[in-house]
């Protein structure tokens, strides 16, 4: 992690061409030719060398525009391409956000197949069981989550020009959540069995399928959510009713002379 950090750090201080339209540089052999790749893996393969090699490098290395890919694992491969963060548009570390992903679930899986074929290791895909402890779901959102993501779900600055996004998008998906948690997009941490177990992360996933549904339907039980506009919008109207009462007070009580 800290090789990626110092890699970022170090790609964003020194301006450098665009990865997409920078001639092709030398690509070394392969390091895994020995390994017999599946007809899955193979396809996997193609697509990461017209979509992903140019900043990952054929042989999942990483370059200066992009971490090693080595043993990062199917968990990480399907939440970063079925987000839509990759394949990303240039090699700088820039805020990467949900959008539509750019490859079909055949494609996704076969590009997994090859990054674990090649160089295994990393978390699995995990798994999200049915749950319906709204109550536990709530109660590790609070202590885990909360801090960062708002207190409904809704997203928030988490300082060093990081967004924590919203989790009330409609597109996100329980599997996404999963991956998220289990592995901690930075600088989001990661949580490990330990900290949230099974039952936890079931019981948190159902929760947020709960706030999430609420807030695409636009369903309130209490307080006035303004449109889901958040703190800033919410702030401006509580001071722009202030001013005019005061206001209004102002004209009752005042006199011209
Ligand atoms: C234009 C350069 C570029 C392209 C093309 C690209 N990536 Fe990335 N990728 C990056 C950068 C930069 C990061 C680090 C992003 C961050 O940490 O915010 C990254 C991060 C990742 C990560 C997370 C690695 C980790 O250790 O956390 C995965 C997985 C990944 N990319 C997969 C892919 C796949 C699969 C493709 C092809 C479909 C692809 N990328 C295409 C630049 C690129
Ligand atoms: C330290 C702050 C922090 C904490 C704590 C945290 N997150 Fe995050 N989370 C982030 C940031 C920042 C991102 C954006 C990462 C990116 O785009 O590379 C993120 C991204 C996500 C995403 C992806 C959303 C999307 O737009 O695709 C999900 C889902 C998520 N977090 C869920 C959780 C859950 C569930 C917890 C609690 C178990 C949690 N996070 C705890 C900061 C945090």
């Amino acid at each position: 992690m800290l090789a990626v950090a110092v890699l970022a750090l170090s790609v964003v201080s020194s301006p450098s061409p665009n990865p997409m339209t920078a001639p092709p540089r030398h690509i070394s052999a392969p390091l895994v030719s020995p390994v017999q790749l599946s007809k899955q893996a193979q396809a996997g393969k193609e697509l990461f060398g017209l979509r992903c090699a140019s900043c990952h490098g054929i042989d999942l290395q990483g370059s200066q525009y992009a971490p090693s890919l080595r043993g990062v694992g199917a968990a990480n491969v399907d939440w970063w391409v079925s987000t839509g963060r990759m394949p990303a548009s240039t090699g700088l570390r820039i805020e990467k956000h949900q959008q539509t992903p750019m490859f079909t679930r055949a494609e996704i899986d076969s590009l997994i197949a090859y990054v674990t074929s090649v160089a295994p290791g990393g978390p699995p895909i995990p798994p999200v069981y049915p749950s319906t402890d709204t109550a536990l779901g709530r109660q590790v959102f609070v202590t885990n989550c909360q801090s960062c993501h708002g207190a409904f779900g809704q997203g928030a600055t988490v300082g060093y020009g990081y967004l924590a996004p919203s989790l009330l998008q409609k597109s996100i998906t329980d599997t996404e959540i999963v991956e998220a948690v289990r592995i901690g997009p930075a600088p989001m941490p990661h949580f490990d069995q330990a900290q949230i177990d099974q039952r936890k992360l079931d019981a948190l996933v159902h929760y947020l399928s709960i706030v999430r549904t609420q807030a695409v339907s636009k369903i309130n039980y209490g307080g006035a959510p303004m449109d889901y506009g958040g703190p800033t919008s919410e702030g401006f109207a509580a001071w722009a009713l202030g001013m005019l009462t005061l206001y209004g007070v102002i004209r009752v009580i005042g006199t011209n002379d």
